[in-house]
């Protein structure tokens, strides 16, 4: 029998669990920064209500309905063959993510140690500069990766149900709590109106293609879309899911995270003359910035990083848990090798070629070195990819006898379903063919 979640609350934990992540503290803040702001946030907010949402149902029903995870979800629902290049795709985008993701979640795991040992108290804006690339260019990354791994691969071996039900339930909220904290003092803070500005007051020309392609792409890494975490954590659901609502509701509190993290970190880099443009350090180089004039400031410092920390893991947690399904089907032998031999491919190929100083780290493609190129390719493109073949699966394939016994038949689900059918494949074509540039709007 198939485990499943005890409760209409957990059901929004774990899809949640999924969802918010790295992607909100740090991939949010860094690509809204990048890419000039209020009309990169617009577009991302845009692209999960219209594309996000309706492929994030697509999943659920797909997961719950076969009672499988992406490895088996297409020969359940006796799709032809060919279709299992889906789940490949998937797959690869999961494993790339993976490759960067628990790099990142190391730096978090590392800065909450420096936080503990008191070393973020009393920053500067150049000492935190250098501290963050000192960490980026040391073999302590690799070492803070490789246990980010070895969490995450117990907590899998436990489990789903023991292993991160429990966490959750009290953290969630802490978690919140903790944000809403961050952000109202930087309500405070002089650069307040500048960052809200530069979050919320766009102008139509800055939208260009580059900022339509990366913001599609966030939309679908933030609700882990196309990476099939989502299918699997939708065979967890019970029939008395409502799997719309449950969309809905993940995707809303996504983007209010996001938001709370952006509203709560760019007026630190407004207030300190700090670029937003800086990259993969703004996370880093904010937080303990944001807090250094609070009374007891190093305490938030540190909550905010264990807690950073925390979702961090439990994103990992459902990425791995994909890629533990694959080696499941493919690999006989005891649970802890199988995990013990997961963990080993992902940090013997981050290792090759996430860092500064591995054999490959410094090569580039398109510009990029691989680090960026990988969070690029699987985010911008991969994971697209896989959503635009599973609109076209769900929407043209499937029975409707599945889809109308899994959602019900009313109004709200046709639309639903004209969306997938029509809507979703359109607008992510269009988006990839400006984005390569093959037609202009
Ligand atoms: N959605 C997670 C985040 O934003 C990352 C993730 C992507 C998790 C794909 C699972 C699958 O941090």
């Amino acid at each position: 029998m198939k485990e499943q979640l005890s409760s209409r609350f957990m059901v929004y934990l774990v899809a949640l669990s999924s969802a918010v992540g790295l992607g909100n503290l740090w991939k949010f803040p860094t690509l809204t920064g990048e890419n000039g702001g209020a009309a990169f946030v617009f577009i991302y907010i845009l692209s999960t209500f219209i594309v996000g949402i309706p492929l994030l149902i697509c999943e659920f029903t797909m997961g719950r309905s076969t009672k499988s995870d992406v490895s088996t979800v297409f020969t359940k629902l006796r799709a032809h063959k060919a279709w299992n290049i889906v789940s490949w795709i998937s797959i690869l985008a999961n494993f790339l993510i993976l490759v960067f993701y628990t790099v990142i979640v190391g730096w978090v795991y590392t800065y909450l140690l420096k936080a503990i040992k008191g070393q973020l108290s009393n920053p500067s804006p150049e000492a935190l500069d250098a501290t963050f690339s000192s960490m980026t260019n040391s073999y302590g990354s690799f070492i803070a990766q490789a246990f980010v791994i070895i969490v995450v691969g117990f907590i899998l071996y436990k489990g789903i149900a023991k292993g991160i039900e429990a966490a959750l339930r009290i953290l969630s909220p802490i978690f919140l709590v903790l944000l809403m904290i961050v952000f109202f003092n930087s309500i405070r803070l002089d650069g307040f109106g500048e960052a809200m500005n530069f979050l919320f007051k766009f102008d139509l020309s800055a939208i260009t293609p580059a900022v339509i392609v990366s913001a599609l792409g966030l939309a679908f890494f933030k609700l882990s879309i196309g990476s099939a975490a989502m299918i699997t954590y939708g065979s967890y659901f019970t029939k008395d899911t409502d799997i719309p609502k449950t969309a809905v509701t993940v995707a809303f509190a996504d983007v209010v995270v996001s938001l709370l993290a952006g509203m709560a970190l760019f007026p630190v880099v407004f207030t300190f003359g700090l670029q937003p443009t800086q990259g993969a350090g703004l996370l880093f180089n904010t937080v303990p910035l944001a807090f250094a004039n609070l009374p007891g400031g190093n305490i938030f410092t540190i909550a905010f990083f264990a807690l950073a920390a925390i979702i961090g893991t439990t994103a990992t947690v459902a990425l791995l848990q994909v890629q533990y399904a694959v080696i499941c089907e493919k690999v006989s032998g005891s649970k802890l090798f199988k995990v013990a031999l997961l963990g080993g491919i992902l940090l013997g190929i981050s290792f090759l070629t996430m860092f500064p100083f591995s054999v490959f780290g410094n090569i580039t493609f398109a510009g990029e070195v691989l680090f960026d190129f990988v969070d690029t390719v699987s985010s911008d493109y991969l994971l697209p990819l896989a959503g635009l073949f599973i609109a076209i699966f769900v929407g043209w394939i499937m029975k409707h006898t599945i889809i109308h016994d899994e959602l019900g038949n009313n109004k709200i689900i046709r639309a639903w379903l004209f969306t997938v059918r029509y809507i979703v494949p359109i607008i992510v074509v269009l988006v990839f063919l400006n984005g390569i540039g093959i037609i202009k709007f």
